[in-house]
């Protein structure tokens, strides 16, 4: 397994990128950005990428994208996906962390019915901040989540002085 990140402008990844986006929009409903929006978004914001083949090890099989993320200048996660064959493995979390190193207030939209992406979220310290109606183009509402490292810190710090005299 490979970790590449790709800045802004760099676009080597967005068209594997898209096609692992459009299959588990396929199969799943989820991530259905159109590619006007999806492209102009990546090209315009950092890229966190894994990716596994291409070497002995996987018997020079092609490199294929196997987890992506896509976070804005403010910490915004903007897209989320692992294939659905490299789920569980921890793929996930090593995406979001990689976020995480940029930025210490990470915030993201879940599809209020996406039950397996809150849950996700909140296993990883993400808290849902607000409920937004019809966030969807599809009418569908949202989970509006943030996880803020700052606050972890402070609360950390707290626990230390509490036991100060
Ligand atoms: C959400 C998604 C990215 C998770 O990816 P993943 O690689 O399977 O997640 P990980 O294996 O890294 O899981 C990280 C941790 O979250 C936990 N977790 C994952 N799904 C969970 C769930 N539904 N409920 C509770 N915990 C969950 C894992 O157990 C793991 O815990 P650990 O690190 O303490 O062992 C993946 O399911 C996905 O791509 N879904 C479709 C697209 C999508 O919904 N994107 C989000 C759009 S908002």
């Amino acid at each position: 397994m490979r970790y590449d990140r790709s800045p802004r402008k760099d676009t080597s990844y967005l068209d594997e990128v898209w096609k692992l986006k459009q299959r588990i929009r396929r199969e799943e409903g989820y991530l259905c950005q159109t590619w006007e929006f999806f492209s102009s978004s990546y090209e315009n914001n950092t890229a966190h990428v894994l990716l596994e083949g291409g070497d002995e090890e996987t018997n020079g099989e092609e490199e294929k994208v196997v987890g992506f993320c896509v976070v804005r200048g403010d910490g915004y996660i903007l897209f989320l996906g692992v294939d659905s064959d490299y789920r569980g493995e921890g793929l996930g979390r090593v995406l979001v962390e990689k976020a995480g190193e940029d930025y210490k207030v990470l915030t993201c939209h879940a599809r209020a019915s996406n039950d397996n992406a809150v849950e996700f979220y909140k296993h990883l310290g993400f808290e849902v901040d607000r409920y937004v109606d019809s966030y969807y183009q599809n009418g569908e509402d949202a989970k509006y989540m943030s996880r803020d490292d700052r606050e972890s810190l402070r609360s950390r710090i707290s626990d230390v002085l509490k036991g100060e005299d």
